[in-house]
């Protein structure tokens, strides 16, 4: 099913055959809940409990690419939440997706429809890459947003960001006060990862991924040091960068991931852009890092994974 973030592969959430299905499509871990989604407030108040602050989260941003975790009222079944006592909840922006929770009645569990560890999809073509014909593709053009849904942790005393996405710290503290954000960026800002889960390349492709962060100019100058460097070696590498930047990489392979002014462009480009390298048969991308502001929060955080924090500072 198509959402405004990434495509998402769903089944009900009451139904835990559907559920597990969902698990060994995607080779996914089973101690990794799902997110349920919602057509309705009244659905989501029926599967979890929200209080004050949830609420108010929900009514302004609802629907759209906030996950809410809540205290589950136990209705969703434990392959679900992966036995915990919460539930991730949220009501998606897509008129079709909403249309379909409601004719099926029920709410629908859906992890990110990609095989587990590669880049999530935006479009239908991206799913029925990773999935051939073995699903059925509710079809609703590309993600306007292009990233997963900002995770957000209710049951906290003060609430903690999970995972960044659209709806920033910022947007969340300004509707409810303070908001906490869990090691976005932990591995690279501590020097080692903070737990071993985190070494492990996520939003990944099969090209290596170097992230080259700094000021523009000098990151162009180390791009493309490692670029040509990489060439002679017999790799194919390619440079993804700012509009505005392209004319640094003279003749070298460039894919523009979107404007200096507009990072809601790298968002929508990002995981098109990694999938469209591996198709294209490069080896070696080289990605020009955009600023940690607004969404640019969320897209270093699934940058730097696809690089497993392989980042070149200058
Ligand atoms: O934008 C999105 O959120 C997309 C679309 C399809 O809605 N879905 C998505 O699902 O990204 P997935 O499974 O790839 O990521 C869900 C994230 C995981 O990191 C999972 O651990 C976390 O949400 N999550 C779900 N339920 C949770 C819970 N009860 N407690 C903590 N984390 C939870
Ligand atoms: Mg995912």
């Amino acid at each position: 099913m198509p959402t405004e973030t990434v495509y998402g592969l769903a089944a009900s959430a009451m139904n835990e055959t559907a559920v597990s299905s969902i698990f060994a499509l995607k080779g996914r871990p089973q101690d990794n809940p799902l997110i349920v989604h919602v057509d309705s407030l009244p659905m989501a108040r029926s599967l979890a409990e929200l209080d004050d602050k949830a609420e108010k989260l929900a009514d302004k941003f609802w629907p759209g690419p906030l996950t809410m975790v809540l205290k589950s009222r136990g209705v969703v079944p434990a392959g679900v939440t992966a036995g915990l006592h919460t539930v991730g909840i949220r009501m998606p922006d897509c008129d079709g997706t909403l249309a379909l929770i409601s004719a099926s009645g029920v709410p629908l569990a859906a992890p990110s429809a990609n095989k587990s560890g590669s880049p999530s999809p935006t479009s239908a073509a991206h799913v029925a890459r990773d999935f051939g014909d073995e699903l059925l593709i509710l079809d609703a053009g590309e993600c306007g947003i292009g990233v997963e849904s900002t995770v957000v942790d209710m049951t906290r005393e003060i609430p903690v960001i999970l995972r960044p996405g659209a709806v920033t710290q910022e947007m969340l503290a300004d509707c409810i006060g303070k908001v906490d954000c869990a090691q976005a960026f932990a591995p690279m800002e501590e020097g080692q990862p903070a737990a071993p889960g985190m070494k492990y390349r996520h939003y990944a492709p099969a090209a290596k991924v170097t992230v080259g962060e700094g000021e523009a100019a000098s990151v162009a100058e180390a791009i493309k040091y490692l670029y040509d460097k990489e060439l002679k070696k017999g790799e194919k590498p390619l440079v993804m960068a700012a509009r505005e930047h392209k004319r640094f990489y003279g003749r070298r392979d460039v894919a523009v991931t979107g404007s200096e002014d507009d990072l809601r462009e790298a968002a929508r480009s990002l995981y098109g852009l990694l999938r469209g390298a591996d198709a294209d048969g490069f080896t070696s991308i080289l990605y020009e890092a955009v600023p940690k502001v607004g969404i640019g929060f969320a897209v270093m955080n699934r940058v730097y994974k696809s690089a497993a924090y392989n980042i070149v500072r200058v």
